[in-house]
């Protein structure tokens, strides 16, 4: 049976002294992370906005640790917070990109200044973690790990969350772009897609749906963890912090480019077809199954007439809109044109 989330399952080898930054770890996930980093043995340094200093001073539990206030939408401060990090930890190892923010409204009603600013912390404040991150590694002349945060928003937009949706997915276009470019220093690039997790941000998000569909407060995290969810209970942000641990550690060091999803929201896997895509699957193969056989039959002279194919396309188009609907994302960076249906029609020509 699936475990809770709350328990660790921390195992402190010694890796030698190793620091990390966790950028908006005063709070939410990002302290989780940052608490589980401290568990795992690192010298944490903890940033978030200046408004959330108190969760800043916290700390972290057993280990060196160091507090700095910086926006990560701003490079230079971005820039500080490395410099005054390595001053007062050492070498900077990790960087994780955690820092997010969200918004609740309607495509049509949102402004430019929403676009942006949404884009300015998400995007750009992935950015400069990152790539200030990665100076920083290179001038050390030591390998290093970053790490940045997307969202399952990133694979599937949801309603009334699209420029955070877009946010997520350039998240993870940076991953995989820093990944290349980054690997010949020894740098791997990975980040976490978590789903829906119990912090400050969906406690907003839940608010804010519920002012536009009158769901009283919680219902809607409730009833999207209900229907939406594979393993059907509430993701906690523990959950969310062992799968980053592996990401920072040597386990992960033959891995990188990737956004590995932790929560598996249902439409994002292959399993959750209906009964009625079932019966369209089934009919699909049954047609490949009898394409095949004619191929054979023909090729050795046997039997039967080649055999009509005109009537495949039909069936596939309707098909490929099935595909389309609960492809695979993990596929998505090794084939070329995305999907599942796109390799399967190919196969079939
Ligand atoms: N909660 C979820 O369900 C969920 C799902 C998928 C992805 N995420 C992502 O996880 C990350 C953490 O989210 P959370 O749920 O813990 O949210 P949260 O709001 O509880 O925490 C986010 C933290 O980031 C800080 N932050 C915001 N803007 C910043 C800036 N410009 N510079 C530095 N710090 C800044 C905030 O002050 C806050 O402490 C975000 O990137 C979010 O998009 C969350």
């Amino acid at each position: 049976m699936a475990s809770g989330g709350k328990s660790s399952t921390a195992v402190t080898k010694d890796y030698g002294k190793r620091t990390v930054i966790v950028t908006g770890s005063a709070r939410g996930i990002g302290k989780a992370v940052a608490l589980r980093m401290a568990e795992d043995g690192y010298d944490v340094c903890i940033n978030d906005i200046a408004a959330n200093k108190a969760g800043i001073d916290e700390g972290t539990l057993g280990r060196q640790s160091y507090g700095h206030a910086a926006d990560v939408s701003k490079r230079c401060e971005v820039e500080e917070l490395v410099e005054a990090s390595v001053k007062n930890l050492g070498n900077l190892d990790v960087m994780i990109a955690n820092a997010g923010i969200a918004q609740v409204k309607p495509l049509l009603d949102l402004t430019e200044d929403d676009v942006r600013r949404m884009f300015e912390v998400n995007v750009f404040g992935l950015f400069n973690s990152y790539s200030v991150a990665a100076k920083q590694m290179i001038k050390q002349g030591t390998p290093g790990k970053i790490i940045g945060c997307a969202s399952v928003a990133a694979y599937k937009p949801m309603a009334l969350l699209s420029h955070y949706s877009a946010s997520k997915w350039a998240v993870r276009g940076f991953t995989q772009a820093f990944a290349i470019e980054m690997a010949e220093h020894k740098i791997t690039v990975n980040a976490y897609a978590p789903g829906l997790v119990d912090t400050p941000m969906w406690d907003l998000i839940d608010e804010e749906i519920g002012k536009k569909t009158g769901a009283q407060k919680g219902d809607t995290f409730k009833k999207m963890t209900e229907e939406k969810t594979a393993l059907k209970r509430p993701s906690v942000p523990e959950d969310v912090s062992k799968c980053v641990s592996y990401l920072a550690s040597p386990d992960s060091d033959f891995m990188t480019g990737q956004t590995l999803i932790i929560e598996p929201i249902a439409s994002l896997l292959s399993c959750t077809f209906s009964s009625r895509d079932y019966k369209r699957i089934q009919l699909f193969f049954e047609l490949i199954l009898t394409y095949l056989t004619k191929l054979c039959e023909n090729r050795f002279g046997k039997l039967a007439p080649a055999f009509e194919v005109s009537n495949i396309p039909d069936e596939m188009r309707e098909f490929h809109s099935v595909l389309q609907d609960y492809r695979l994302p993990c596929m998505e960076s090794d084939v070329g044109e995305g999907s599942l249906s796109a390799i399967i029609c190919k196969s079939v020509g």
